[in-house]
């Protein structure tokens, strides 16, 4: 397991990880500057994986060990071009994380402007179908590939309101389905991941604006986790590790929510 940079978003996580497990696999994951995507990138690195991660945004601890590259996956000119240079990069995906999003408002459903339903299902769901669809013909082409796409537990319930963010997750989780029965018979597989509260940049902040908007304490929105606390994203990452690995060659078209059991038995 290798760790050049504790502490920070690409801490490794805190179980063992067989760095041969992945080793010769070619991955790329979006959003993978800070929070989940962070751990993810760590987590695949570690395990021997060659990952290629992008953001808008560039950060200055970027591991050494990975390649990043900056783009909008929002856009379906960023999603082909970021395809397109991770191939040239890798010279091949083999292990897609789908996990650039956000829940970039909140307001009741007639309060969320055409831009903002627009700009959610770009981010949330298209994003998604245009990197699949962009690094498919190459999995194809090889018989085996891996996707994650990473969704949330709004997909499923209305927490504060954020229709806009659930539906984006909801059309994800669907297409996730239909993809991952698509291509079973030809060696690739589909699975999605939905968190619950996860201690994250982006999430920390939505959490303050929900606590702000509703003149109530932030830790009071996450009070009720069964398991006591809120996750970290290496939680996250450990699950997409090992969905992405060999040990889950039998597991497609499932959906994994992963909350702390603040959700319990919803789906
Ligand atoms: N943390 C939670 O509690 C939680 C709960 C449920 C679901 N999720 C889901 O988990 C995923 C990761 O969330 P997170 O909490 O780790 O969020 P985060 O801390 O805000 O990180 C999001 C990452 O995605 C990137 N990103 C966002 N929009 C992008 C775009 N249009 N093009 C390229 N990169 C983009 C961000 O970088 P830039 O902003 O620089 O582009 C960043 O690297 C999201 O899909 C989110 O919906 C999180």
């Amino acid at each position: 397991m290798v760790n050049n940079s504790r502490n920070s978003s690409f801490s490794s996580s805190p179980f063992p990880t067989d760095a041969r497990e992945l080793q010769g696999k070619r991955a790329l994951v979006t959003g993978g500057s800070r929070g989940i995507g962070a751990a993810v990138v760590r987590r695949l690195t570690d395990a021997g994986a060659k990952v290629v991660a992008s953001a808008r945004t560039p950060v200055a601890d970027f591991p050494a060990d990975a390649t990043f590259v900056q783009g909008d996956v929002g856009t379906l000119a960023g999603a082909r071009a970021l395809a397109q240079r991770a191939e040239e990069l890798l010279g091949g995906v083999d292990i897609l994380i789908n996990n650039a999003g956000a829940a970039r408002s909140f307001a009741g459903a007639l309060a969320v402007s055409d831009e903002e339903w627009v700009d959610a299902l770009n981010a949330n769901y298209l994003a998604a179908v245009r990197l699949s669809a962009a690094v498919l013909p190459g999995m194809l082409a090889r018989q085996h590939g891996v996707i994650v796409n990473v969704s949330s537990v709004s997909a499923y319930i209305a927490g504060p309101p954020m229709a806009h963010y659930g539906a984006a997750k909801a059309a994800l989780n669907a297409y996730s389905k239909s993809l991952a029965t698509e291509l079973a018979p030809k060696g690739i597989r589909v699975n999605v991941v939905s968190p619950g509260n996860v201690t994250t940049p982006g999430a920390d902040k939505v959490r303050e604006d929900i606590a702000g908007h509703f003149g109530i304490d932030v830790q009071a929105l996450t009070a009720g986790i069964p398991l006591g606390r809120k996750g970290a994203p290496t939680d996250i990452s450990e699950l997409i590790g090992f969905l992405v690995s060999e040990r889950a060659a039998w597991i497609t078209g499932s959906a994994f929510i992963i909350d702390g059991g603040e959700t319990s038995f919803v789906a």
